[in-house]
This record gives C-alpha cells, structure tokens and sequence, in this order.
C-alpha cells in the first residue's frame, strides 16, 4: 500500500511535470525546512496565510507550533494541491487563487493576520508580480507581523529596491542543508519609521 508520503511525493511530481515554473521543485520540503519556516510562529500570532502550501508540509508544522486550523488561510494556485489542502485541513479556509491578487482578498477584520508563510517560488516570477504579492500580504498583516520566505537560491528572494519601495527589511533567519535542494528563511518586516530625535539636523532644516 501507498504511504501518505509516497502519494504527497507523487502528486508533487505529477504537478511538477504539468507546470515547472510555478511548482519550482521536484518533491516537498522536508521536516527541517518546515521547522525553520515556522520557528517563530505560535497560538499567539493569531491568523496566518499561507502563500504556495503545495501538498501542506508547512501547514502541518504551523498546526504543530499551536496555530489553530481555523486560524489559517491557505492560498493555492494549483487546483490538485487546493482540493487535497480542503480534504486534510477542512476547518482551514483554503482558497484557489493567485496569490498576486492577495490585496483584494475579504478577510474578517476582527481577525488581524500576524504571519505569511510563503512557500512560492518568488525568483522565477517577474518582479510587478512579487511587488503584489509582497502589497497584497503587507495589506493584511497587522503592524508588527512578518513574512516567512524560503529560497534555494544564495540571498534573499526578494531585491533590495523593491524592500525599499514598500517600505521593507529582510532578515536572515536560518539554513538547512537537510533539505531537497538545501534552503535559506528570510524573515521581511516593515521597517520602523525614524523617531523625530533619529533625524539629523539636516534633516529638520528647511
Ligand atoms: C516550491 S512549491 C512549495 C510547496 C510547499 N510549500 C512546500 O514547501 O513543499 C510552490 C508552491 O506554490 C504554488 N504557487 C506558485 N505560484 C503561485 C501563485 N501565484 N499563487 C498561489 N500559489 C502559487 C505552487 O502551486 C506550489 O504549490
């Protein structure tokens, strides 16, 4: 018989196969990459969205660090991926959509969205889409949440003139080898506007 794994390992591949670009890799994440993803997240960061959950590794860790299934958004552009996220996290809400349309997306209000997991293949998208994708998630995230981003790639996923112009930081959160291909986590965060007394003299002068 078939292992859950084994099924997981087979859907990813098969969704590999159809669409390169946006699945971007061959298998899963692994165990470590999920704990590195989630490290920070726990029952007290309220609502999270979950950016790309492919077949749902880092929904399982974010349900292990105590976020409450109703407490997540899973956003998916593949249809297979966004059928089997429904049947195993059925009091999740999960959505089939591009997550570059993120910014018109109704959520409750009361429910304010302290962390974005994103598992999505930034570096083979153009850049006017992670700038809507990076808006649309900043739009929904309360003052001080944060978004989670892997990248196999040697730096942070996203360029530096693009944190600018939304106003945002990145921070190096971790790497691991164990892990197919091996990954980094960035932590992005808005950058904390400048105190009055942080303003040079210049600054001030008219
Ligand atoms: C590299 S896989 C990561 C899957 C899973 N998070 C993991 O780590 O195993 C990228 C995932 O992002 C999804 N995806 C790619 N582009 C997307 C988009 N524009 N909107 C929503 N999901 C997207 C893919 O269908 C796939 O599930």
């Amino acid at each position: 018989m078939m292992t859950n794994k084994t099924a997981d390992a087979l859907l990813f591949f098969r969704a590999w196969l159809s669409a390169p670009l946006r699945v971007a890799s061959v298998t899963p994440s692994g165990r470590a990459l999920s704990s590195l993803m989630t490290a920070e997240i726990s029952a007290k960061t309220g609502t999270v969205i979950e950016l790309g959950p492919g077949t749902g590794v880092f929904t399982e860790a974010l349900l292990q660090q105590g976020v409450a299934e109703e407490n997540l958004v899973l956003i998916e552009y593949g249809e297979d991926f966004a059928a089997e996220l429904s049947l195993r996290f059925p009091t999740a809400r999960t959505i089939q959509m591009d997550a570059a349309k993120l910014r018109k997306l109704p959520l409750q209000p009361s429910a304010p969205v302290g962390a974005v997991v994103s598992g999505l293949p930034l570096l083979s998208m153009p850049i006017r889409k992670v700038h809507a994708i990076l808006e649309g998630a900043f739009s929904h995230l309360r003052h001080n949440g944060a978004f989670y981003q892997f990248t196999y790639g040697p730096r942070c996923p996203i360029a530096r003139p693009l944190l600018d112009r939304l106003g945002l930081k990145a921070k190096y959160i971790g790497y691991t080898l164990a892990n197919i291909p091996p990954a980094a986590v960035y932590r992005i965060s808005r950058r904390r506007p400048r105190r009055v007394s942080d303003r040079t003299h210049q600054d001030l002068s008219f």
